[in-house]
C-alpha cells in the first residue's frame, strides 16, 4: 500500500471527531485554524465555539468592536493575530461582499494568513490541491523519508514544501491533508511515539535506522529575553487606574496598570528601586508588593510584580493612556493574560471561589 493510503486508512479507523471537521464553509475553517495555529486541540476548541457563537458569520465579526474580539482571544496570546482575524472580516466583508474566499489565491492576500493557513482552508473548503505543512507534517515526512535538513531553514522549508506537494493525494486533497496532521498529531508524536503499533513502521526510515528521536532536526532559536516589569496598582472603592497599550506595542490596545520596567529584578528593600517609584509617582508614593507571577511567551519570559500604591500623583492630561476605569467594568477591558489573571484574584476573587 502507498504511504497516502496507510495514512488514509489510519486516519479514517483513528481520527477526533471535532467539529470544523463536518463543515466546508470557508469563514468557520478560518476561525478553527487561525485558533489552532495558536494552540493545541483541547485548548482551542472552547475558543472555537465561543467565536462562532458570537460570530456565527463573517458579517458578525467584522461589525464587533476591536475590543469584544481581543477579549474572546483572550488567553490565547500573540494579540495581533487576534487583531488581523478582525481586519481580515471587514475586508471580507468590504470587498469580497461577506462571502469568504475558499481559494489559495485570494486567501493568501488576506491579513493573518500564511502559506499554511492558505492551504488548509482551500483544500478543505472546496478541495483545491494544496498540501498543508506544519509541524506535524514536517515531523511525519522529516522521520518517514530520513530528512534530516532543519525544517526552520529557508532550505528546509522549500524542501519539505515541494515533497509534501509531490505525495498530496490529487483524488481527496483534503482527507490527505487532514489525515497527515492527524496522525502527527496522535500517532508521529514529537515526544516517544508508540512506533511498535505504526502502520508506516516497516518503511520508515527514522524507525528502522533508530532516528526518531533525532528527527525533525531544528535550528537552535535565540536566547530568551528576560524582562522585569513592576506593576502599580492604584484603586479605591469604585474604580482602578487602568493603562492602554498603544500602537506599536505587542500589547497594542489591551489594557494592563501604570508600570515600571527595570533592567533586572528590584528587590522590593532596594532603595534605588523605592526612588525609582517617587521619581515617577511623586515623592510620598507609597508601595507595597502584592503578588508576582512568571509569563512564559515565545521569545522573552516577563517576570512580573503587583504593588499597590498609595499617595501617588498621576498628570492625566500628559498621560492620555492612563484612566479610571469602574471596577465593574474592569473585567470587560481586554487584558494580557498576566494581567488577567492578577485582576481574577486580586478583584474577583468572590467570583472565582
Ligand atoms: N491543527 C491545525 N489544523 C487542524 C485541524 N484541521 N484538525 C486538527 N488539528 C489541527
Amino acid at each position: 500500500m502507498t504511504f497516502q493510503n496507510e495514512l488514509i486508512n489510519w486516519y479514517l479507523l483513528n481520527k477526533r471527531d471535532l467539529p470544523w471537521r463536518h463543515t466546508n464553509d470557508a469563514y468557520t475553517i478560518w476561525l478553527s485554524e487561525v485558533i489552532l495555529q495558536q494552540t493545541r486541540v483541547e485548548q482551542g476548541l472552547p475558543y472555537f465555539n465561543k467565536f462562532l457563537e458570537n460570530f456565527p458569520t463573517v458579517n458578525d465579526f467584522a461589525s464587533a468592536t476591536e475590543a469584544k474580539v481581543l477579549k474572546l482571544w483572550q488567553g490565547l496570546g500573540y494579540y495581533s493575530r487576534g487583531r488581523n482575524m478582525h481586519a481580515t472580516a471587514q475586508i471580507v466583508v468590504k470587498d469580497y461582499h461577506g462571502i469568504f474566499p475558499n481559494l489559495h489565491d485570494e486567501l493568501i492576500k488576506l491579513k493573518g494568513i500564511g502559506e499554511y493557513t492558505a492551504a488548509a482552508i482551500s483544500s478543505f473548503s472546496s478541495g483545491e490541491a494544496r498540501a498543508v505543512v506544519d509541524g506535524n507534517v514536517f515531523r511525519v515526512l522529516s522521520r518517514y523519508y530520513g530528512i534530516a535538513t532543519a525544517i526552520n531553514s529557508p532550505a528546509g522549508k522549500k524542501e519539505f514544501f515541494t515533497l509534501a506537494n509531490e505525495l498530496l493525494y490529487q483524488d481527496d486533497p483534503a482527507l490527505y491533508n487532514q489525515a497527515i496532521m492527524e496522525f502527527g498529531a496522535m500517532q508521529c508524536k514529537p515526544k516517544s511515539p508508540n512506533c511498535g503499533i505504526c502502520p508506516l513502521n516497516q518503511t520508515c526510515y527514522a524507525f528502522n535506522h533508530k532516528m526518531v528521536n533525532e528527527l525533525p532536526v531544528k535550528l537552535k532559536k535565540a536566547a530568551q529575553k528576560h524582562r522585569y516589569i513592576n506593576y502599580f496598582i492604584c484603586f479605591d472603592d469604585e474604580q482602578v487606574v487602568v493603562r492602554e497599550r498603544q500602537a506599536g506595542d505587542v500589547w497594542q490596545h489591551l489594557y494592563d496598570f501604570p508600570s515600571i520596567e527595570t533592567l533586572i529584578h528590584e528587590d522590593t528593600a532596594s532603595s534605588l528601586f523605592a526612588e525609582m517609584v517617587k521619581n515617577t509617582f511623586g515623592k510620598d508614593a507609597d508601595f507595597k508588593l502584592i503578588s508576582t507571577k512568571k509569563h512564559i511567551l515565545t521569545h522573552q519570559i516577563i517576570h512580573v510584580q503587583f504593588f499597590v500604591l498609595k499617595n501617588y500623583i498621576f498628570n492625566f492630561n500628559k498621560q492620555k493612556e492612563l484612566n479610571w476605569v469602574s471596577l465593574n467594568k474592569l473585567d470587560e477591558l481586554p487584558q494580557p493574560k498576566v494581567i488577567h489573571d492578577f485582576v481574577q484574584e486580586y478583584f474577583f476573587r468572590d467570583k472565582m471561589e
